[in-house]
């Protein structure tokens, strides 16, 4: 059952009780978390992460800000994806400034999973950071070297993919890679595009979270199932009582 694919690095920091969910959308990442979370917090201290950025629940957030959450959430959304369009030029310095600050607040987010992990808190994180390929889509760098001629932006793309090496070497206990098929992703996801997701599902097993262990598990049975198997899986490693 486990196998771990990609590129790894010499450098690593190894992370006690640490699992990240990753998948899809629609693979069921944010149900599972609270699950897990509320079983392990009957086993000692545990703590969810959401290490996303603007899809997902931090897109929730921003869209549930009042007056211009909408407005807002969409914007981004659109210059993140225009960004993420390999076929055209990063879109300035302005929001590669702010893609920048996305990843700077993913650092944040990662620190807080290594001091509560060296505290010996048990923490299930919401997706995963990953440095092996570009693109906030997959939770890597947004910005790419070498698709702009500004000597500024290219800084901050050389400085983003550094911020990054730095995550991928924080390898979690355990990667739980849900699996889905693009219909039941989009049946569970109406308003997500279908290339998209589709484009998402095909690049899910090429990442190999710079080593880590990882586990598959198919997310479209019934839930229940689901649960069952991450439980065991985290169970497995020893490293938790659930
Ligand atoms: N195994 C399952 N069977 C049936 N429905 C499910 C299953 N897992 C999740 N769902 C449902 O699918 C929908 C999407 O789940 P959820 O929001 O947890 O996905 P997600 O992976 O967090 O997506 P995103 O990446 O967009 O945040 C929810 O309505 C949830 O109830
Ligand atoms: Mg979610």
């Amino acid at each position: 059952m486990f196998q771990s694919t990609g590129r790894t690095c010499e450098q690593h920091t190894q992370l006690t009780r640490v699992f990240a969910i990753v998948g899809c959308d629609g693979t069921g990442k944010t149900m599972l978390t609270q699950d897990l979370i509320t079983k392990l917090r009957t086993t000692g201290p545990a703590e969810r992460l959401y290490l996303g950025l603007v899809s997902g629940e931090m897109g929730d957030k921003i869209k549930g800000l009042p007056i211009i959450g909408s407005r807002l959430e969409n914007n981004l959304h659109r210059k993140v994806d225009r960004a993420l369009d390999m076929e055209k030029k990063l879109p300035g310095t302005g929001t590669a400034f702010l893609m920048y600050l996305f990843s700077l607040w993913r650092v944040t987010q990662l620190l807080r999973v290594r001091r509560l992990s060296r505290r010996g808190v048990q923490v299930i994180t919401d997706r995963y950071p990953q440095a092996e390929i570009p693109g906030f889509h997959y939770d890597g760098p947004g910005l790419t070297v070498g698709r702009t001629s500004s000597w500024l932006v290219r800084k901050l793309a050389e400085g983003e993919q550094k911020l990054y090496g730095w995550m991928a070497q924080q390898r979690p206990t355990l990667v739980i890679r849900l699996n889905i098929d693009e219909n039941t992703a989009q049946a569970r996801k109406p308003d997500h595009d279908i290339e998209e997701l589709r484009d998402k599902i095909s690049m899910m097993p090429r990442l190999g979270f710079n080593g880590a262990q990882i586990c598959d598990i198919d997310a479209s049975v019934p839930y229940a199932q689901v649960l069952e198997a991450a439980l065991q899986e985290i169970k497995k490693t020893g490293q938790v009582t659930v």
